[in-house]
């Protein structure tokens, strides 16, 4: 979604707009302006989380496996918190459980969000951020309760991927924009006041989030880049016909530094490929060189965007805060 900016007058530099900011400039819902019914559209996709997704089979740190862990026996024993702590008189929707999983792309964010699905038995609402974000007035905060009630409807857990945009900071009244973004925020929180279930929002960009909106959140769970043993067994994970496959895994761990989950993923996949053009299958085989030469590439790739970045910056004259 291109960002939008807003120049409050000639001198004043102009304001960064979350893409959910209606302005003036924006059209007022033609149907309504025509006292048009409106159906409610679907804003989101009903999952059903794969046996694949087991959270065992996710590589992750230590504290990230036991979070994840902690929040999930919380609501399988709530009848003896509730007994013991009387839990109830503190927090009393039994099943309320949201978690903010944060960190770089490809960590696992999402594939966690999907085992604790299948680990609660229940489908994952993925909230469709493209459909509950609407130019109009009032829509998006209509959308925003059509996902809380399409997730009770289903009985899932609502899952809000990449959800910074959605939760960023409020603005200060005054600005055009305001009413429609303070809006927005403001029906998100009272909605995840009260859903009675469990959310999952996921973020590359945790520090947009609202104060308000964080402090609603449980748990906030970080995930970061893996360490060189979880590398390996990254390749492992991903390499899953070992027989055809002659590798150190020790040494890919090693030259893979820096590299996350997922792109460790593509790695696999494209030296599949790579070894995978024989036109007797028989022959197919996954070598080291395979492996360090897709490794080399997903690095060089890595390093030109982190230079185009900085270069992009310098040329708007970015200020880090
Ligand atoms: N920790 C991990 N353990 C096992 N596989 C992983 C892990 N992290 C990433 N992967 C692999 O990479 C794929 C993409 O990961 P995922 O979509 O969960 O990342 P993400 O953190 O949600 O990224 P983004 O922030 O870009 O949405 C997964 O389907 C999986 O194959
Ligand atoms: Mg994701």
């Amino acid at each position: 979604m291109p960002t939008r900016t807003l120049n409050r007058n000639a001198e004043a530099p102009e304001i960064e707009l979350p893409p959910d900011a209606a302005t003036a400039d924006d059209h007022r819902n033609p149907r309504r302006r025509r006292n048009e019914e409106e159906p409610v559209p679907d804003v989101g996709l009903l999952v059903q989380p794969e046996p694949r997704h087991e959270l065992d089979k996710l590589i992750l740190h230590a504290e990230v496996k036991t979070d994840i862990l902690a929040g999930l026996r919380a609501l399988e024993i709530r009848a003896d918190l509730d007994r013991i702590w009387n839990l109830s008189s503190i927090q009393p929707q039994e099943g309320k459980c949201i978690l903010n999983f944060y960190g770089p792309p490809g960590t696992g964010k999402t594939r966690a969000a999907l085992g604790i699905a299948l680990r609660l038995g229940k489908p994952l609402y993925q909230v469709d951020y493209s459909a509950v974000i609407s130019k109009y007035l009032g829509d998006t905060a209509k959308h925003i309760k059509a996902a809380f009630a399409a997730a009770r409807e289903h009985d899932a857990v609502l899952f809000f991927d990449e959800a910074d945009s959605l939760l960023s900071k409020r603005v200060a009244t005054g600005e055009s924009c305001s009413t429609s973004i303070n809006q927005n925020r403001n029906c998100l929180m009272q909605e995840l006041d009260r859903f009675d279930g469990v959310v999952i929002v996921t973020t590359n960009l945790f520090e947009n989030y609202d104060p308000a909106l964080l402090r609603r959140i449980q748990r906030h769970i970080k995930f970061r880049n893996p360490d060189a043993s979880m590398r390996r067994e990254l390749f492992a994970l991903h390499l899953p016909n070992p027989d055809r496959v002659k590798a150190d895994y020790a040494v890919l761990a090693e030259l893979s530094k820096g590299l996350s989950g997922g792109e460790i993923l593509n790695i696999c996949v494209n030296a599949i490929h790579a070894g995978s053009v024989d036109a007797d299958p028989a022959k197919w085989m996954v070598t080291q060189g395979m492996l360090e030469r897709e490794i080399a590439k997903a690095k060089k790739a890595k390093a030109e965007h982190a230079g185009e970045r900085s270069k992009n910056r310098r040329k708007i004259g970015f200020q880090p805060s």
